[in-house]
């Protein structure tokens, strides 16, 4: 559920009309829905009540500031991969102890930046991540609480090889067999308090099933390990859970819950904490992303529209063939889509490809969607935008990134402003001839 709906024949964002905030920001644009990203916050906590997680929101996933001190304020946390996402986390006032951090390759710097805030849980994903942690801490002076990511060898159907982890031969997280050998080096590292474990095992999981297997031998491991004299007091069992974007269809937390509790009951009674690390079940449609058509054009037997979001703006669909909704803002003939997955064929429209103003092959949005007809400078949304989206949206082709807006009931904030070109070479040195032109 999300607070995108079409009013009067225009889309909106709670109270706020599209065409409005393309008045004030104009296009492309990155519009979020703050009750939409609580009420998915406050949604999956109320799911898992039955173990009572720390839900470690995946900053990955977007994490502006604005979006992350709603994190905050709903009592949740970080799951970071980075000594930048770590800042933006800090920044956004989460604290500390409710921040777990991942990644195959901390530097050495990502590990003192986590040892000295004092962070929940450094993840570590290879025996050398946690000698170095061993050496940094000591040298830090402090001790740091630390798990160990583990591969649990699950594959899941339906997740593309392009985001899977957690399946034999990945290079995330430690081999089943390998994890006691990090255990007993562990307690040969006094300033590392190993007392977890982690995995995760990609991006969407569509179904409950993946989670259980991997949980099981992820709670055969913690009896191994506690059996040989190590504390496991924390599963962090990652993120993954499905956004609708195509079938409508994701399972709702419900249903993960329903099958995931009565797996982990038994280790929260015995004073174990979960933790989850949830991204694109929470964010990705509480965005949008407004956009306008600039041409339109014929290309051999296909229509074209060209719009001025490309794979800089949203990668997705060019990097992964993800399918994202699209339809204009004030459809034509009153066309509202009468929901906002998959394919609709309803009668009056016209099949288009959408394609991004990037001097790349790959860069559209869509192909072969039917749309209400289309016309050079209509508004268009591409919802499901809010996972992924302008957290990996590149300047390529010298475009500045665009704005985010954050809207709450009425009310539209500029949560971060359009780039300009001077932002594009901002941290470029003057070359010499720019510098003796200036002189
Ligand atoms: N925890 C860890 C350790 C992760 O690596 C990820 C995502 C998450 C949690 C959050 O997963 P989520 O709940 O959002 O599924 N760029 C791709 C997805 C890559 C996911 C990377 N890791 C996409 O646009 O589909």
């Amino acid at each position: 559920a999300d607070c995108f709906h079409y009013d009067d024949g225009v889309l909106h964002c709670e109270g706020a009309s599209l065409e409005k905030l393309d008045r004030t920001y104009g296009t492309p644009s990155y519009v979020y829905s703050r009750a939409t990203f609580r009420t998915h916050l406050a949604g999956l906590k109320a799911a898992f009540a039955a173990l009572d997680p720390l839900v470690c929101y995946a900053v990955k996933t977007c994490g502006n500031i604005h979006l992350l001190s709603e994190v905050d304020a709903s009592g949740a946390g970080a799951d970071v991969v980075s000594g930048g996402e770590l800042y933006r986390a800090l920044s956004a006032g989460i604290p500390a102890e409710r921040v777990v951090f991942a990644g195959v390759g901390k530097s050495d710097g990502e590990l003192r930046e986590a040892v000295e805030a004092g962070i929940r849980s450094v993840n570590v994903e290879s025996e050398s991540e946690l000698s170095a942690l061993g050496r940094i801490a000591a040298r830090a002076g402090r001790t740091v609480r630390a798990a160990v990511r583990v591969n649990p060898d699950v594959q899941s159907r339906g997740t593309p090889e392009k985001t899977t982890t957690g399946v034999r031969g990945s290079k995330f997280g430690v081999d089943l067999g390998q994890v006691p050998a990090l255990f007993e080096r562990a307690a040969t590292l006094p300033q590392v308090a190993l007392d977890g474990l982690h995995l995760h095992l990609g991006s969407p999981i569509h179904s409950p099933e993946p989670y259980v297997v991997a949980l099981e031998r992820i709670l055969e491991l913690t009896d191994k390990l506690r059996t040989a004299g190590h504390t496991v007091n924390s599963i962090n069992m990652g993120g993954g859970f499905a956004a609708a974007y195509e079938t409508g269809g994701a399972p709702g937390w419900d249903a993960y819950a329903a099958a995931i509790v009565p797996v982990l009951a038994p280790f929260v009674a015995s004073g174990g904490q979960v933790i989850m690390e949830p991204g694109r079940t929470i964010a990705a449609n509480a965005g949008a992303l407004l956009t306008r058509v600039r041409f339109i054009k014929q290309a051999g037997d296909r229509r074209v529209a060209v719009v001025d979001a490309g794979m800089n703006t949203l990668i997705r669909a060019a990097l992964y063939d993800s399918f994202h909704f699209l339809w204009p803002v004030r459809p034509c003939d009153g066309l509202v889509p009468p929901h906002r997955a998959g394919r609709l064929h309803l009668p009056g429209l016209i099949r288009y490809d959408i394609a991004g103003p990037i001097c790349e092959t790959t860069d559209y949005l869509a192909h072969d969607r039917e749309l209400p007809p289309l016309a050079e400078g209509d508004l268009m949304c591409i919802f499901g935008a809010g996972a992924y989206g302008m957290a990996m949206a590149s300047q390529y082709n010298a475009t500045p990134r665009p704005p985010e807006i954050l809207v709450d009931e009425e009310r539209a904030t500029l949560i971060r402003r359009r780039e300009t070109y001077a932002d594009l070479i901002e941290a470029e040195l003057p070359p010499p001839s720019a510098t003796s032109a200036a002189r």
